[in-house]
């Protein structure tokens, strides 16, 4: 943020008015201004030290050379205090720089903001495991990983967002809590104001005779019904779709899945779009054009961050986003995606640990990171998957013998799926049809019913893991780097 643009005087330095830089894009000039961030090295020399401050706008941060015969005696003494983690406001000017950097601040003064002890302060020293730095998941945005993680997640989400919004989608905020299991997979949290301490107290549901049963009565709960923490907002968009055209939703959803993989979390977050008067190819076309254009953004955007974790984390980072951008996705139905898995698994079953691929498997991890990796080396689309493993709203596929949906999952390397989506079932028969086959009631669903009893359309949309995209762009394995405070089981701290 820039406080002032005013030109410093003296006077301004002593009453504090300067204007504050950001290292990001710091250019040489005569102005003297002000730097503030966290101390990353301190080196002192016979006449000058060194002090390498990081305000978190930029991986490099800047070096502030401090020469002894320009500082005033207080300046002298904060150096001899300073150690790595302090916070500092650094007078100065930007200059050109002599060393590997493009400019330094050559200082005239420096005060501490804020002390960091030098015994105690966790990342004192320069390198830590992504697993240590998790315990610290509160101190790591001060790594460079962790900060340039969050650097290029916010330049995909505003990204994002701008694609959407220039296209005339809508942005609707969908519901947290909700009574309906979208995915229909029972993954849910509950959300209840029963009070579990008092379990003897807690109200039982009474059967036809009166007698008290072994179930909680959820009438005398918060909502007067069953309640949880949504796993999508799909539902809730289709409703607004319906109406509006096109919608997107990004926000929080939850899933009670017990899997520590280094893909799921229990809290993560999901973009949603859905379209009216739309089939399973302009979802596609709608997914790609939306990846080409974030990683696009990001690649113009967050150079330095990314050329970072090109040569710390995944050597072809920019070839493969490059990639992403330029080379039209692959496109290949589910049954012949089973086909070359067959043929590939046949080479060597002992390979692989679920050698038995069929019309009807669920794909697993290795599979979809095979096809992404190997069979095609770029992002595929996978559609047309067997009804059996899919959710009860997708639409039935007449063209393909009855036995598939209008289903589509992206898989990339190194991630495997980023999206699922579908076309929606829209005749009111079939999809109640599917609820029941399902197990679902349909009465519980009666609203999202009524957008087929009213002005039914044909819809379609997709639902994009946002941490998994982020994982992606910065070539980072573990979804638990992708956000500030990774839930997943066992872990709700911070
Ligand atoms: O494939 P999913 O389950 O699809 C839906 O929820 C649909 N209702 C979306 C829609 O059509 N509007 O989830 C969508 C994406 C997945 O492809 C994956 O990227 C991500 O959400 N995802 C997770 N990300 C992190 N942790 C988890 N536990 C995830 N589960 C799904
Ligand atoms: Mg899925």
């Amino acid at each position: 943020m820039v406080m002032s643009a005013a030109a410093a005087t003296d006077s301004d330095v002593v009453t504090g008015v300067l204007k504050r830089v950001k290292t990001a894009g710091a250019t040489p000039s005569d102005e003297v201004v002000s730097v503030k961030g966290w101390v990353r090295t301190v080196r002192k020399q016979k006449t000058l030290a060194f002090v390498e401050v990081n305000d978190g706008s930029s991986l490099s941060g800047i070096q502030c050379v401090m020469s002894f015969d320009s500082i005033d005696d207080d300046t002298r003494a904060e150096i001899d205090k300073l150690t790595t983690g302090c916070s500092v406001d650094v007078t100065g000017k930007i200059v050109e720089s002599q060393g590997k950097q493009a400019v330094e601040l050559s200082g005239t003064a420096l005060r501490i903001v804020g002390e960091c002890s030098g015994d105690s302060y966790p990342l004192a020293k320069k390198r830590h495991s992504l697993e240590y730095l998790r315990t610290l998941a509160h101190l790591r945005p001060r790594t460079n990983t962790i900060a340039a993680v969050a650097r290029v997640r916010s330049v995909l989400a505003g990204s994002i967002h701008s694609f959407f919004q220039d296209q005339g989608f809508v942005y609707v905020q969908t519901p947290l809590i909700t009574a309906s299991d979208c995915e229909g997979a029972g993954e849910m949290f509950r959300v209840t104001t029963l009070d579990l301490d008092n379990v003897s107290k807690l109200p039982m549901a009474k059967d036809e005779d009166g007698k008290a049963t072994d179930g909680v009565d959820y009438a005398e709960d918060f909502f007067a019904k069953p309640a949880y923490l949504t796993v999508s907002g799909q539902l809730g968009g289709e409703t607004h779709a319906c109406a509006l055209g096109d919608i997107y939703t990004f926000g929080p959803t939850f899933r009670a899945e017990n899997s520590q993989t280094t893909r799921h979390l229990a809290e993560f977050n999901m973009v949603e779009p859905e379209m009216a008067f739309a089939d399973l190819t302009s979802a596609m076309d709608n997914a790609e054009s939306m990846l080409k254009y974030t990683v696009g953004k990001a690649l113009e955007k967050c150079g330095e961050d990314l050329t970072f974790f090109g040569n710390f984390y995944d050597k072809g980072l920019k070839e493969k986003l490059d990639n992403v951008v330029n080379k039209p996705f692959a496109r290949v139905s589910y049954r012949d995606a089973i086909k070359y898995l067959q043929e590939e698994i046949a080479k060597d079953p002992s390979k692989w640990q679920f050698p038995d691929v069929e019309f009807g498997t669920d794909l697993s991890t290795e599979h979809e990171r095979w096809l992404a990796e190997s069979k095609f080396n770029s992002c595929v689309f996978v559609y047309n998957y067997p009804k059996s493993i899919k959710a009860f709203y997708m639409r039935d596929n007449e063209e393909d013998g009855g036995e598939t949906v209008n289903a589509m999952d992206l898989l990339v390397p190194g991630v495997g799926e980023l999206v699922g989506g579908s076309q929606r079932e829209e005749r009111l028969d079939v999809l109640v049809d599917k609820m029941k086959d399902c197990d679902l009631d349909p009465e519980d669903y009666w609203w999202y019913l009524d957008l087929r009893r009213y002005g039914s359309v044909p819809h379609a949309g997709y639902g994009l893991g946002f941490e998994r995209l982020v994982c992606y762009v910065c070539g980072i394995e573990n979804i638990r780097e992708a956000i500030a405070f990774p839930r997943y089981p066992g872990h709700a701290e911070f």
